[in-house]
């Protein structure tokens, strides 16, 4: 029996208080049944709350702080994303390691205090063009999520894993399905091999270059959870077709060439 597939939008900096108001117009009146998320910057969250409350989607948040509180000025924390309703929050987007310098560490820090807080942390991992290029992946993957492992112990069990090669994102050059497949094969034994078994639960998401018209092979791969959405979240019908896609996702999903590993998983 393949698990119900998870369907996150990431709106980074777009949006406004009538798209969200909007958005959940179209949610009310065609909603596909899966399990989905929209994650809003944060001033949109007291709207999302208010638009989506009433609805079967989720909403969430596209970062938080690595502190409780206390003089951060500009950080939001984990717990006030919390008060507003969200159940997820993005961490550790290649966005912000880039445009942010955020570490391995502090993106650990901010998964615990997002699990403390009661959300559900969804944590980016993934290579650039340069790394893939020097066949530096599986050094790179495990190099983003060791800290995370040892600093979650068996909470990791409760965190989402989103692999965007961050090539593929934005890019319109999704990545192949026979690599996602061993890509997340390679992710998943990494968490097995150091957290032990209770890490098989952790669910693991692709993102990059996600759309309406390719969502379903990446959704048919078994080691896809789900997606994270970038640029088509921001359209609701997109978004609506991709929820879809992942509502009528069978249990027959196929592994797609996922046999030739990427590396080991220690
Ligand atoms: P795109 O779907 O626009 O490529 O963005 C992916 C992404 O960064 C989601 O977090």
């Amino acid at each position: 029996m393949t698990a119900a597939k998870l369907v996150v939008g990431n709106w980074k900096m777009n949006g406004s208080l009538v798209r969200v108001r909007a958005f959940a117009d179209v949610v009310a009146r065609d909603w596909p049944g899966c399990e989905s998320v929209l994650c809003v910057p944060h001033p949109l969250l007291p709207a999302a709350q208010m638009a989506f409350g009433a609805t079967p989607l989720r909403w969430g948040a596209q970062d938080c702080s690595a502190e409780d509180d206390g003089a951060f000025t500009g950080e939001v924390s984990a717990r006030m994303i919390g008060e507003l309703g969200a159940r997820y929050v993005i961490i550790g987007h290649s966005e912000r390691r880039l445009a942010h310098a955020e570490t391995d560490g502090q993106i650990a820090s901010k998964a615990q205090r997002a699990l403390a807080a009661g959300l559900t942390p969804i944590v980016c991992v993934g290579e650039n063009a340069e790394e893939r290029d020097g066949e530096q992946t599986a050094m790179v993957l495990r190099r983003q999520l060791v800290q995370l492992v040892r600093a979650l112990g068996r909470d990791l069990a409760c965190v989402v894993i989103a692999y965007e090669p961050v090539w593929a994102i934005g890019t319109g050059a999704a990545a192949e399905p026979g690599l996602i497949e061993r890509t997340h094969g390679f992710i998943a034994d990494m968490l097995v091999f150091h957290a032990g078994p209770s890490a098989s639960a952790v669910r693991i998401l692709y993102g990059g270059s996600v759309n309406p018209r390719n969502a379903g092979v990446f959704l048919s791969c078994s080691r896809v959870a789900g997606l994270l959405v970038g640029g088509a979240s921001l359209a609701p019908t997109d978004f609506m077709q991709i929820c879809k896609a992942a509502a009528q996702c069978s249990d027959n999903a196929a592994s797609v060439d996922g046999n030739t590993p990427i590396g080991q998983a220690s």
